[in-house]
């Protein structure tokens, strides 16, 4: 298996203003990404994800050690063609629709008219989002926007997917949708680096985690040699008779001694919690809230989404459509006396023929525009 990423003695050091070392973010790292397999990049707050990252994306040099990316230098524009990035906080334009965000974006990497549309149609479809491709993502739920977001983050069918904190304000429902959908995308052959600060999240998608604490790794493997427990065994059997435990536990403590428990295995609280939000879908439970599964809750799309050329103008724009109809402004109730006024001025109101000014009349026009006009020179002048 390729490797995608290559790392050895990697070393970010960001000075200050008179080129003093402030702060070793990344000190002295070897790692790899290799090909088809999503790699999960731990560590506390500060240790240096952000800046591994940035150093993969071609967006900071490194002080130091090897980076390369599809065996090239990560500044290559090769080895951009082919990454997708979602950034830790997803910048769209809020006045695009989900559909005009992925297409724009197609037009960033120079794709065709036709092909933008077939990636923008089959990219919505695969994030639950195709019945609201035609509302804007400023009125996107978080969970909404982080699917476009990992859309966008594939409209260049990239090979290698680096994904900053992918489920973070996502609720379980939403973390499990595009924690499946990195496991799709794994399935479609795709390499993705994934930083995150949702341990279960990690360990449900990635093959492998890399462990940063003060810019140096503490630890890396998969997560069989990290996670399992070498010195103790689990057998996991069918609930039994009273009578076989004890027989079965007999046994053990010929061998092992007190020194073991039985128990029921656990499920994980977010397979629980998935359950009763699906059974209580099975139920027909009405929500105010989302619905779990692959598409986006109906409330979500339903609404006459058809707008006049006009609103789009003014949406992609940025400023709000004039309403079709001016609210009415209310009239004064007129006195009498007012009323009357209002009918004389109206009856004298007739457009006075133009008559060409005669010789005095216009003599006193010109003398005073010449007055006005020593006037303001005059003011000038002070
Ligand atoms: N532009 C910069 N200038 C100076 N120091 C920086 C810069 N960017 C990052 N650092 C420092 O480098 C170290 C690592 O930061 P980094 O952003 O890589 O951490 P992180 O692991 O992504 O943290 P978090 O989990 O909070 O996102 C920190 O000490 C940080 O202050
Ligand atoms: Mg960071």
């Amino acid at each position: 298996m390729a490797n995608i990423v290559e790392a050895v003695g990697l070393v970010k050091e960001f000075r200050d203003f008179w080129n003093r070392p402030k702060a070793k973010a990344v000190n002295d790292i070897d790692f790899e990404v290799k090909e088809g397999e999503v790699l999960g990049l731990l560590g506390p707050n500060g240790s240096g994800k952000s800046t591994t990252v940035k150093m993969l994306l071609g967006l900071l040099y490194p002080t130091g050690g090897r980076l390369t990316v599809f065996g090239s230098s990560p500044r290559s524009v090769d080895a951009k063609r082919m990454i997708g990035y979602l950034p830790e906080e997803t910048y769209l334009y809020k006045y695009l629709t989900a559909y005009e965000t992925l297409d724009f974006f197609g037009s960033l990497f120079g794709l065709s008219a036709k092909e933008r549309k077939t990636r923008t149609e089959q990219l919505l479809d695969m994030v639950g989002l195709s019945h609201a491709a035609n509302r804007r993502v400023g009125e996107f739920s978080k969970g909404m926007a982080r699917r476009i977001g990992l859309a966008q983050a594939m409209i260049n069918d990239p090979a290698f997917l680096i994904l900053d904190e992918p489920t973070s304000g996502l609720d379980p429902i939403g973390c499990r949708e595009v924690k499946d959908l990195i496991l799709l995308l794994k399935r479609r052959g795709k390499t993705v680096l994934v930083t995150s600060h949702l341990l279960s999240d990690v360990e449900d998608v990635c093959d492998r985690v890399v462990i940063l604490y003060g810019g140096k790794i503490r630890a890396q493997g998969t997560m069989e040699e990290l996670l399992s427990v070498k010195n103790s065994s689990r057998i996991t059997i069918p609930d039994l008779p009273a009578e076989a435990l004890a027989k079965i536990e007999a046994v053990i403590r010929e061998t092992a001694g007190t020194n073991f428990t039985v128990d029921h295995p656990h499920r994980t609280l977010e397979d629980f919690f998935l359950n009763v939000v699906d059974d209580a879908k099975k139920e027909s439970i009405s929500t105010s809230g989302a619905t779990s599964g692959g598409e986006i809750a109906s409330y979500l799309v339903d609404g006459d989404i058809s707008e006049t050329g006009k609103e789009k103008l003014a949406r992609l724009s940025g400023t709000e459509p004039e309403p079709e109809e001016k609210p009415v402004e209310e009239i004064p109730v007129l006195t009498e006396q007012s009323q009357q006024k209002l009918s004389a001025l109206e009856e004298k109101a007739e457009v006075p023929e133009e008559k060409p000014l005669d010789e005095s009349a216009r003599q006193q026009l010109d003398d005073a525009n010449k007055k006005l006009s020593d006037l303001f020179s005059n003011g000038n002048q002070k």
